[in-house]
């Protein structure tokens, strides 16, 4: 491990964030249905959750479910949120060991209330009781999408400044993103997105804008350990400016 962190030169980015594609190609290609190609995507989310803990990365979080994804076949959403309950029950102990905090942002309210339930308990469960931080935060946007959280975001700033209009006057980028979801969370140095699409889909549009952006075409099912230390040894070479020069 040592040697791979002097590779990459205490470069190592502090949010990992993934879109996972391609598992329904990935299951089309072996001839079977897509759920077959989303149960293998828990095995990457896996295989990720403990690369990111072993190169040092402090946030990874995972695009499951987009606001749009609700327009899928109903057998396939409801496959996904069974996968979910299924995934929350069978990995959480294996996480709290790890000392990796679980979180799940969304729009809570389109889920079914035991799914809301099962992920707050997970949550809870995952939360350090001695008060140190976690070695991993993992982060899954479940029926999220980038326009919702902004959309949110500026309905809740206005709100706090119903009877103060100068506040809203006067609010800076911020104290708006402290409205988002994401409040607290660094914004991602890298996005990943497998399966040889480049797009963002709709995703962290407000928290992206510095990001590193990856394109890969690796399907999910096969992006494993090897693929996101590659995709950390790809970022180490970036030269990130933020609109200014060097
Ligand atoms: C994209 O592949 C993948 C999804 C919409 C679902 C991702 C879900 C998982 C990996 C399983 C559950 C996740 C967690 C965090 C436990 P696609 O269906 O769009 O593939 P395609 O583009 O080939 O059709």
């Amino acid at each position: 491990m040592e040697e791979f962190n002097d590779n990459i030169q205490g470069r190592v980015p502090t949010h990992v964030s993934i879109i996972m594609d391609g598992n329904g190609r990935w299951a089309q290609l072996r001839g079977k249905e897509r759920v077959y190609g989303h149960s293998h995507g828990v095995e990457s989310v896996r295989a990720c959750v403990e690369a990111a803990a072993e190169t040092g990365v402090r946030y990874l979080s995972l695009f499951a479910f987009s606001s749009e994804n609700w327009g899928r076949p109903e057998a396939e959403v409801n496959t996904l949120m069974k996968l979910m309950f299924k995934a929350i029950a069978d990995e959480i102990e294996a996480l709290k060991k790890q000392r990796v905090r679980f979180r799940v942002l969304g729009d809570m309210s389109r889920l079914e209330p035991a799914l809301v339930e099962a992920i707050r308990t997970a949550e809870a469960f995952t939360e350090p009781e001695d008060g140190k931080e976690p070695i991993l935060d993992l982060i899954i946007f479940l029926s999220y999408s980038g326009k919702w959280d902004i959309l949110q975001a500026a309905k809740r700033l206005a709100e706090a400044h119903a009877s103060d209009p100068a506040g809203t006057e006067n609010a800076t980028a911020d104290e708006f993103a402290s409205y988002l979801v994401t409040s607290g969370i660094p914004d991602p140095d890298l996005i990943i997105r497998t399966s040889g699409e480049s797009r963002i889909s709709n995703y962290l549009l407000w928290q992206a804008a510095y990001s590193e952006f990856l394109f890969v075409d690796t399907l999910w099912p096969d992006f494993r350990k090897e693929e996101f230390r590659s995709a950390l040894k790809e970022y180490a070479k970036r030269d990130r400016r933020y609109g200014k020069v060097k």
